[in-house]
């Protein structure tokens, strides 16, 4: 198959939100420390009637139905996900009665868990599958999805949560260029969740920002090397019309882009000019680990960035600044903003970069099709499922973050069933039994 990649997507995220502005205030933090400092906007969290299993139903039933796609048209569905519900039983078994109910159970693969790599390897899983040997024909479908909440502290402010589905086939308006992939894995204790009991990871705050920034060093490195040996000249942020990141916060995405620049500074690569030059030799004789630490290499890099990064990297800000870090499902949030703001210029465009722990090489193609761009915008409908939100304060924000730390593999309770506050056609979670079954209605 040729031209393999996005046909359709759609994005859900809870109607449940707080603004980032009245839970600094409620924290006690600085003034400006969420809303400058972390560069967010509102966090989307889910309330005891929501969770990873019932976003990912609402997210594949209304893309399904809203582009029209048979259930029996699905050959493989792939779940990426850190937020563990069970052990063994995946959420994709959870989303088959969808296709059960058509007579479609011939359907390949599994949930992938891997902090928030996993929504990416998932997207990969479905994208060789349609490249390959193995491919019948059908349509691969990918769920990205995660509620992340974390523990009282620091980190609290970098929440989020959401559900994106994507149909993925051949001939699509967003195809990859499986060739550019550069992928960077490492062993480090920076964010992870030995504690099964609870739902919170275990998080090096500091450290997991300096590891961000290797992975995409290494990763942006190696996909110079392999553009450069594919398309016989030297890569700059120039050559890429956007940049879409993995989004733990706003200000993370900011930086990660300006150390693109320094990168694109070492290499003596086009996108620096003789004022950038200046600005940035102070740091040349920096060591790896030291620039790692330099604030002020920080500070120099984001000035040289500041135009690049309103042209190339603000349009996909919109969903990661007013949801949250979404773990696997963030990238592609960025990626579905980049389409709402910009997907009538994007069909006459040619390539844009996607950097994640690993970036990947997309290209917009201008093909018509009944897949197409603007289509995708119109579905995802973004700016009304922002406006239609309801801002929780923050005791009551507490308040259910505490009922959802007790009920976290709990079993024996039914949930208070209030769906009031959620669209028509979203799943919701009603009762976890004595044998720790789950069960979801729709609205
Ligand atoms: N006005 C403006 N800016 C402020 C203010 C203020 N009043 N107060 C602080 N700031 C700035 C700080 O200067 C800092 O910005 P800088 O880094 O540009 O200097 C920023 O706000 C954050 O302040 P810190 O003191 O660094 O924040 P803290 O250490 O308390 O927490 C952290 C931040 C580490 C990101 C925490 O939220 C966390 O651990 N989050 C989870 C981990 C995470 O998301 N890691 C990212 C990659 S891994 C992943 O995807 C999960």
């Amino acid at each position: 198959a040729k031209n393999v990649g996005i046909l359709a997507m759609e994005v859900y995220f809870p109607p449940t939100c707080i603004q980032q502005e009245v839970l600094e205030a409620h924290d006690g933090a600085s003034k400006g420390k969420y809303t400058i400092g972390l560069g967010q906007d509102c966090m989307a969290f889910c309330t005891e009637v929501e969770d990873v299993i019932s976003m990912s139903m609402t997210a594949v039933t209304s893309l399904l139905e809203k582009y029209g796609v048979d259930p029996k048209e699905i050959g493989r569905l792939e779940v990426g996900s850190e937020t563990v519900l069970d052990k063994s039983k995946s959420i994709k078994t959870f989303l088959m009665p969808i296709f059960e109910k058509c007579g479609n159970t011939d359907i390949e693969g599994v949930d992938s868990t891997n902090a928030c790599y996993g929504g990416t390897a998932a997207l990969f899983n479905c994208v060789n599958w349609v490249e390959s040997s193995s491919w019948d024909g059908r349509y691969g479908l990918v769920v990205c999805t995660d509620s992340a909440v974390y523990a009282e502290g620091p980190a609290r402010p970098t929440g989020g949560a959401a559900a994106i589905a994507m149909l993925i086939g051949p001939n699509a308006p967003i195809s990859f260029e499986s060739k550019l992939r550069a992928s960077h894995m490492a062993h480090v204790y920076d964010f992870y969740k030995p504690d099964l009991a609870s739902e919170y990871p275990v998080v090096d705050g500091k450290l997991s920002q300096t590891c961000y920034l290797m992975a995409l060093d290494s990763c942006y490195k190696s996909f110079c090397d392999k553009y450069q040996k594919l398309e016989g000249k030297q890569f700059s942020v120039n050559d890429a019309e956007y940049f879409v990141f993995h989004s733990p916060y706003n200000k993370l995405v900011q930086k990660s882009f300006a150390r693109l620049l320094f990168n694109d500074f070492l290499s003596s690569a086009s996108s620096i000019d003789e004022a950038a030059k200046e600005k940035l030799s102070p740091f040349s004789s920096l060591t790896n680990e030291e620039s790692y630490q330099s604030r002020d290499l920080e500070k120099a890099t984001q000035q040289v960035a500041k135009p690049f990064y309103d042209a190339k990297v603000q349009p996909s800000t919109l969903i990661p600044k007013q949801v949250g870090n979404m773990y696997t499902a963030s990238l592609y949030a960025a990626f579905a903003s980049l389409l709402h703001n910009k997907n009538s210029t994007l069909v006459k465009m040619s390539n844009l970069v996607v950097v994640y722990q690993p970036p990947c090489f997309p290209s917009v193609l201008t093909r018509e099709t009944s897949f197409s761009l603007s289509n995708i915008a119109t579905v995802m409908n973004v700016s009304e499922k922002l406006k239609s939100r309801n801002e929780f304060p923050p005791e009551k924000f507490v308040l259910i973050m505490k009922l959802m730390e007790h009920r976290y593999g709990g079993k024996d309770f039914v949930t208070s069933k209030d769906c009031s506050l959620l669209a028509p056609g979203t799943y919701y979670l009603t009762e976890v039994d004595s044998k720790y079954r789950r069960f979801y209605t729709k609205k």
